[in-house]
């Protein structure tokens, strides 16, 4: 728990009182947590896995955001009149979750004034990169959109821009608003051209500054 920015700043008597508060869950690959506009009473804590924020309609998918290991979310339902989901979530990978139910965040808030304006930084700065995603999705091709997705979901691995989740064209389609058949295209391109290199769906960025061209030129 110490690990999580969340709680960096508590006491150990603190840390030992939320543990006592959490309870955990394990999940599989392609789980659901919950469903878009049900309601919620519980903050969801990675502490291994990955989970998809998701909307969905008429069958097709927009993916807002994946989040990994010490990420929180799930905190929209908790604050305010609305208790309904604005989105909704599923695991990408086997996940471990913390899970803290609404009474026991309303009241760590109240106590811990720290915590409060660390989530409203979180908040922010997820705003800020959804105003990205909203201009991206307005303004950019969906080659630069494919380009920037590869650029935000890289780690550097030992010198090399690796992405470290193995992903589905489909996957990959629902996250940059176009077609399966569209990425399809824009990757074996790319790979064409030496600026990615798939190995069983593993991807490498093997020219980042051409990419970097892609992302932004078109
Ligand atoms: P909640 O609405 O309870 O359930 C869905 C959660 O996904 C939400 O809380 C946030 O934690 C998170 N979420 C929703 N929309 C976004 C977004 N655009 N960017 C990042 N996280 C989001």
């Amino acid at each position: 728990l110490r690990k999580l920015p969340l709680f960096e700043q508590l006491s150990e008597e603190e840390i030992a009182e939320i543990a006592s508060l959490l309870v955990i869950k394990e999940y599989d690959k392609g789980s659901n947590l919950f469903w878009e506009k049900e309601e919620g009473n519980e903050l969801y804590i990675i502490q291994s896995g990955a989970v998809k924020i998701y909307r969905q309609e008429e069958g097709r998918e927009i993916i807002l955001t994946v989040f990994h290991a010490h990420d929180y979310f799930g905190e929209m339902a908790l604050f305010g009149d609305q208790s309904v989901r604005s989105a909704s979530a599923s695991t990408l990978d086997k996940t471990k979750v913390f899970i803290l139910r609404r009474v026991h965040f309303l009241e760590l808030l109240q106590k811990k004034p720290d915590i409060f304006i660390k989530i409203l930084n979180t908040t922010l700065e997820r705003l800020r990169k959804a105003n990205e995603l909203i201009a991206d999705l307005a303004f950019n091709s969906a080659n630069s959109r494919v380009a920037r997705l590869l650029f935000r979901l890289s780690e550097e691995q030992t010198g090399q821009y690796v992405i470290p989740l193995k992903l589905t064209h489909h996957q990959i389609a629902d996250m940059t608003a176009t077609t399966r058949e569209t990425v399809t295209k824009i990757l074996s391109d790319m790979q064409n051209r030496g600026i990615i290199q798939i190995i069983r769906k593993q991807i490498t960025i093997t020219d980042p500054e051409e990419l970097k061209a892609c992302a932004s030129l078109e």
